[in-house]
């Protein structure tokens, strides 16, 4: 799809993957940063073209609500929109004790705010000639990560959507439906599973998102993904005992 003269809104825009979209697609677009710091937000468009910031929590519907307001009166529509922001506990499933309240909290960011926040747009999406959603989903909802188990089942279940939503608007509307797949990647959000040392740069999965966009490649496995992408279909054990091991 063509890349240029869109406004973008890309959710967690304020920090590390969504803030490396922003700079990679700007300054030839117009890029609506959303988190819900606005000091970090308006620290991080300091420096950048074209970018603007609207604080949101994009778990409550107010906001979502305010959100949209603010994107159609003052953008007066949107091209892209990408479901970036995430949240995750790192933990262990066996004897945790809350596991219950931290599936809650990661699903109500990871899936159920995307869901809102496209179910939202789309009447603005549609409008458009070409207009895409963007979900960023992550290697551990092909393979859970033991370490990160109901945030894993959370990536899973953005995927089922994303897979089916992408087969439902492809019917009849010019919306087109990717999924942004990272694997760990050197952001504040991996450091306590070592991804500030063992992830690849931000920038990296930014790049293969606008070479995805472009080249219309809807699922976007980026970096290692693609490799436990491609055990996964080999054999479900097989990948589950090499990517926990
Ligand atoms: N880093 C990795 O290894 C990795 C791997 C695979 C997938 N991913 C996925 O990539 C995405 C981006 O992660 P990242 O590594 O770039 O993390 P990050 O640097 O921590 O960025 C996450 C952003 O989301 C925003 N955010 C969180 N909850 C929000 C909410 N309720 N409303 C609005 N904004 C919210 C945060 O800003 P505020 O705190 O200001 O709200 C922050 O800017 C996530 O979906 C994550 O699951 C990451």
């Amino acid at each position: 799809m063509n890349i240029t003269n869109n406004t973008i809104l890309i959710t967690g825009g304020g920090s590390g993957i969504g803030l490396e979209i922003a700079k990679a697609l700007s300054p030839s677009n117009k890029i609506i940063i959303v988190g819900r710091n606005k000091e970090k937000l308006d620290a991080a468009a300091k420096d950048l073209e074209n970018v603007f910031t609207i604080q949101a929590d994009i778990t409550n519907e107010s906001d979502v609500n305010r959100l949209f307001e603010e994107v159609k009166t003052t953008f007066g529509g949107l091209n892209i929109l990408i479901n970036n922001a995430g949240n995750a506990y790192v933990y262990n499933i066996a004897n945790d004790g809350n596991a219950h309240n931290k599936a809650l909290a990661e699903f109500t960011t990871n899936y159920f705010a995307p869901i809102r926040l496209s179910e939202k747009f789309l009447p603005l999406l549609k409008e458009q000639n070409e207009a895409a959603i963007v979900n960023v989903s992550s290697i551990v909802g092909f393979v859970p990560g033991s370490h990160l188990p109901t945030y894993s089942d959370s990536k899973a279940a953005l995927h089922s959507h994303t897979q089916l939503l992408r087969y439902e608007l492809a019917k009849d509307t010019n919306v087109k439906v990717f999924e942004l797949m990272p694997p760990l990647v050197a952001t504040d959000f991996s450091a306590e599973i070592g991804g500030k040392e063992n992830g690849i740069p931000a920038s990296d999965v930014a790049n293969d998102l606008v070479k995805g966009l472009q080249e219309n490649i809807y699922e976007i496995r980026v970096g290692n993904t693609e490799v436990v992408y491609n055990n996964f279909f080999a054999g479900t054990q097989g990948a589950f005992a090499t990517f926990n091991n």
